[in-house]
């Protein structure tokens, strides 16, 4: 398990910081076409302008209330820099929180992460999760919510409970026999002379979390919102967090009595916001995105005849003068600290052999290919990126411009760039297994010890069972590579059979 460690960040650094920072203002609405704010944040991209058929803007005097939204982060602390522009991190998006924050002059009323920080529950993923509270709750501009998804009932339930007694956990249908339980039933906030309550369903449990004994009772949803809403007042602001898809959030609605003003809906299924909130039963639905990589400016306000809400995506960019630059530098030293912590307690070791391979065999190594596969060999070694995919993490932990941190160490690096990791005989350090580095042979035609064995003769079947593109675009996603086509993409890296070894 792994051992939490204070960490410190001088307040010499703040101050610093806070110095440095460029001030920039930030529309809030449909209504605002503000200029771009900030070295790192982009205006709204074309295609994202909103429609103002849709929903009329909040009239300009109408005092609205200011929130900044985000949430289903999936462990992406920071962008993995494989491709260029890629949006997102916890530096970008606390370097714009100091900026909209300074002199005492907050633009948002309320920071609210809407929960799922991290996909998994590895111990990598227990470390991310306890640096991303620290971002978000231990430092000079904390979050105001912390809302609970499915994911993150499924991360070990002691340890994720001690890191979480740090933040302002709101969960309104679940309730918790253990005593250390953090989540309450709302987190209210006075804004100027708006009361806002925050509220947040999970909906559904884990499949750890419906075993008997477990630390976690779903509520009703009728029966939650009610319990959540207890002592709110009629002009309250109830603010709706769902974790579920686009579909429950549209059955749940009708059963919530008296409505909700806003619904953020954390379907994972939207990887980016749409242009403007939906509004269903006369309720704004709001779909933040994923992996963090952009946030919303919403704003939102009670008219007579009913709430309405905007928003404005502020797509988190780096900046395009300093390279590598527009962060927090406070936030990019915890996530430093991060990084190191993961090397000291040998995570990436620790991660290895954990499952079956798909195929049963074990891995065996390119080299060992080479014998009978000699052109197959060639091309993939000194024709193909794949051939040195190692080498270039070697190459940019030692760059300080880009990383200048132990990159192969960490084990959301090296998984998309070694063969089998994970998985028995697979990757475990370069150390332990020089040759299963690089995205090798058995990467995409799986573990070969049997086909080796049979000198050819138990087959290794079709890659991605014939369906190769499926294989290809586990590494090359819409991140590492946004314009990743198998027709293009193949007869870059291209190679088959020797003379001899033809189809029988
Ligand atoms: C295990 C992860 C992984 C898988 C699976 C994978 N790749 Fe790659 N691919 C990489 C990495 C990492 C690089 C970059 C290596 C470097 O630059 O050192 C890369 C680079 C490439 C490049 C060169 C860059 C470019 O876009 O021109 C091509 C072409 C490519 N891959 C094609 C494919 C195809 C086709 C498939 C499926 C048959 C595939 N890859 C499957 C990880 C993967
Ligand atoms: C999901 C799989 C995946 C993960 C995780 C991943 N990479 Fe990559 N990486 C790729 C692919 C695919 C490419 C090739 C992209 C392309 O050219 O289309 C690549 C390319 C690269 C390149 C070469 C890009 C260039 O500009 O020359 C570097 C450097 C790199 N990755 C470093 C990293 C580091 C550091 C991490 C961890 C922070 C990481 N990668 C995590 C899949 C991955
Ligand atoms: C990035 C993924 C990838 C890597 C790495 C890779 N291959 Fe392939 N290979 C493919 C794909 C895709 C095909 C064509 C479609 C298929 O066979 O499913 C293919 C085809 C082949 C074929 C012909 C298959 C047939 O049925 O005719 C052989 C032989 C082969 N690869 C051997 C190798 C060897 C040896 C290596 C390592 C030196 C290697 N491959 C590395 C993806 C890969
Ligand atoms: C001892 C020699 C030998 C070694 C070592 C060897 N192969 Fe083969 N391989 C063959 C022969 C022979 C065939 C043709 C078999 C046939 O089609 O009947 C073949 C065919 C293939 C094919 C296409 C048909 C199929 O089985 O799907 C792939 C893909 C392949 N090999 C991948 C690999 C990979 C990857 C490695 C390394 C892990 C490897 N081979 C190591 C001899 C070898």
């Amino acid at each position: 398990m792994m051992t939490p460690r204070p960490w410190t960040v001088p307040l010499a650094a703040f101050l610093l910081a806070s110095v440095i920072a460029t001030f920039a203002q930030c529309g809030g609405d449909a209504t605002a076409a503000s200029p771009a704010p900030g070295p790192n944040i982009a205006a709204t991209p074309p295609g994202l302008t909103q429609d103002p058929a849709r929903q009329p803007p909040i009239p300009q005097n109408v005092d609205r209330v200011r929130l900044l939204v985000s949430g289903a982060m999936l462990g992406r602390l920071e962008p993995c820099g494989c491709a260029s522009g890629q949006l997102g991190g916890l530096p970008r998006r606390m370097q714009h929180v100091g900026e909209q924050s300074l002199g005492g002059r907050k633009t948002y009323d309320l920071l609210i992460e809407g929960g799922d920080m991290v996909e998994g529950a590895t111990e990598l993923d227990m470390q991310k999760v306890f640096t991303a509270l620290q971002v978000l709750f231990g430092m000079q501009h904390p979050y105001d919510v912390l809302g609970i998804g499915q994911k993150d009932l499924e991360l070990p339930f002691a340890e994720w409970t001690s890191y979480l007694a740090m933040a302002p956990v709101v969960a309104t249908d679940l309730t918790s026999t253990a005593a250390e339980w953090p989540g309450k039933p709302f987190v209210e906030k006075q804004v100027r002379n708006h009361k806002i309550r925050v509220l947040s369903f999970t909906l559904a449990l884990p499949e750890v979390m419906q075993k008997e004994g477990a630390p976690i009772q779903l509520l009703a949803p009728a029966e939650a919102w009610k319990l959540g809403l207890q002592g709110a007042e009629d002009a309250t602001l109830r603010i709706l967090l769902v974790h579920a898809t686009d579909g429950k959030t549209r059955e749940l609605l009708p059963k919530l009595e008296p409505k909700p003003d806003l619904v953020l809906c954390f379907d994972e299924g939207y990887t980016e916001p749409p242009a403007h909130p939906e509004l269903l039963n006369g309720v704004p639905i709001v779909y933040p995105g994923t992996r963090g990589r952009m946030l919303l400016d919403v704003s939102l306000a009670r008219l007579p005849e009913g709430p309405r809400a905007g928003y404005e995506i502020l797509p988190l960019q780096g900046s395009k003068t300093i390279p590598g630059g527009g962060g927090d530098p406070d936030t990019k030293e915890v996530l430093l600290q991060h990084r190191l912590l993961v090397k000291e307690d040998h995570v990436l070791a620790k991660m290895a052999n954990q499952r079956p391979t798909a195929n049963g065999a074990t891995y065996v190594g390119s080299a060992t290919c080479a014998g009978c596969h000699a052109t197959a060999y060639d091309i993939w070694k000194n024709k193909t990126k794949h051939g040195h995919a190692w080498q270039t993490l070697v190459d940019a932990e030692k760059d300080p411009k880009r990383y200048g941190w132990p990159v192969t160490a960490y084990p959301d690096c090296v998984s998309c760039h070694v063969v089998g990791y994970g998985e028995k005989s697979g990757f475990v350090t370069a150390e332990d297994t020089p040759s299963l580095t690089d995205v090798g042979c058995e990467r995409c035609h799986g573990a070969g010890s049997d086909h080796v064995q049979s000198g050819g003769k138990k087959a290794m079947g079709k890659v991605g069972g014939g369906m190769a593109s499926v294989v290809c675009t586990q590494c090359h996603d819409f991140e590492q590579s946004p314009d990743f086509l198998y027709t293009n993409k193949w007869p870059l890296i291209q190679h088959g059979r020797e003379p001899g070894q033809e189809k029988k």
